[in-house]
């Protein structure tokens, strides 16, 4: 049988310092547990834009759609910014998505112990927390038609549409539910039912699949405004939030924040299962390109070795592995070996960007 592949898209900014340091973790799976991926790379975001005029060339796009999985940095950066919006980085990105019809985006935000107290939050409030918000990924605003910059009388109008099918909702839902058994069984629902119509019909819909095909889960219903207020008043009551692509995108950002660091949240898009059986699928850090600290050896590789560890998990069938790996993350930080972020002004040195790589390597050579 040939060996499971990935398509590493590094992409712009610390993406391709970050996932360095994932390379050396994939390096390791093949010397010391003899499980071989078949990697290839290619280009994707602002260097892609660089090369051929576009942030997502039509052979990487037909690639992405043939491995197992696809892994990505980050992409976009300043140098990008007065792109025309059809080729800015991010679309490059949005296009990958789309076209994978990746509908399920699994944003754990879980407290390591050793972070606990670098929370901007109190230690009680973050200390052991674990949840995960499941984001609606292929449609709602992000999509929607019409879209655009129109010109009306004398000004001019920007124009997007949020816009949801039942089918899209119901499908996000099951996946939240079926998440949620696997954990401690709860799904808190998010939208603004209150002043969208799209809202209403998202808690209908949720509300329905729940009640014909997940009645054993625990499931609720908020605002997506109170639902911030409450993330950042007590996040341990939640388990599993479900939200649309927009709030998804807002709630998992502030989410980021109780684990310490946005250079701690890993990520994994997932579709409709492909001939294997896994699902289509594409892993990435939570956090952007940084290009304020790109190049300097100074972001934390974490998130992406995390979202290698997700990759492991559900594309790989690897759970185990999994588990090292983020063990060996855990160890690390137990041992105080500390990116910039991770550190608050007066205390220490930070290791760099490859230093915590191979500090993870050691911990998983620990682990044998
Ligand atoms: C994210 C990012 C992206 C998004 C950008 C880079 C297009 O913020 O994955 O959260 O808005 O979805
Ligand atoms: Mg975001």
């Amino acid at each position: 049988m040939a060996n499971p592949s990935i398509l590493i898209l590094a992409g712009d900014g610390i993406g391709p310092e970050v996932m360095a340091e994932v390379k050396k973790i994939i390096g390791w799976y093949d010397a010391k547990r003899g499980i071989t991926f078949d990697v290839s790379e290619d280009l994707v975001g602002g260097c892609a834009y660089d090369k051929h005029g576009t942030p997502l060339h039509d052979d990487t796009m037909a690639k992405a759609q043939e491995v197992d999985c696809v892994l990505l940095g980050a992409v976009g950066g300043p140098k990008y910014d007065n792109l025309d919006f059809s080729v800015k980085p991010e679309r490059g990105l949005l296009r990958l998505r789309k076209e994978m019809d990746l509908y399920s985006n699994l944003r754990p935000a879980q407290c390591f112990d050793a972070l606990a107290d670098f929370s901007s939050l109190k230690k009680e409030v973050v200390a052991g927390l674990d949840i995960v918000i499941v984001r609606e990924l292929t449609s709602g605003v992000y999509f929607g038609e019409p879209r655009g910059i129109f010109t009306e009388g004398n000004e001019r109008v920007g124009i997007n549409t949020q816009r949801y099918t039942e089918s899209e909702i119901a499908r996000v839902a099951r996946s939240a539910f079926e998440m949620a058994r696997r954990r401690n069984n709860k799904v808190c629902s998010m939208e603004k039912a209150n002043v969208m119509e799209s809202g209403i019909l998202w808690r209908q819909v949720v509300q329905e699949i729940h009640d014909k095909e997940y009645p054993d889960v625990e499931l609720s219903h908020m605002y997506a405004d109170a639902g911030a207020m409450q993330l950042c008043r007590w996040p341990k009551q939640f388990d599993v939030i479900v939200t649309d692509n927009l709030f998804g995108d807002l709630l998992s950002d502030a989410a980021a924040m109780l684990t310490g660091s946005l250079g701690m949240l890993p990520s994994a898009s997932l579709g409709a299962p492909m001939a294997n059986g896994r699902p289509k699928a594409l892993y990435e850090p939570v956090h952007g390109s940084a290009p304020d600290i790109a190049g300097q050896g100074k972001a934390n590789p974490i998130a992406c070795v995390l979202s290698f560890a997700m990759a492991l998990r559900y594309s790989f069938d690897l759970g185990d592995e999994a588990t090292r790996l983020e063990q060996a993350v855990e160890k690390v930080l137990a041992e105080g070996v500390r990116t910039a972020d991770l550190m608050g002004p007066e205390s220490g040195t930070p290791v760099s960007t490859s230093a915590m790589g191979d500090a993870i390597v050691a911990a998983l050579d620990a682990s044998l």
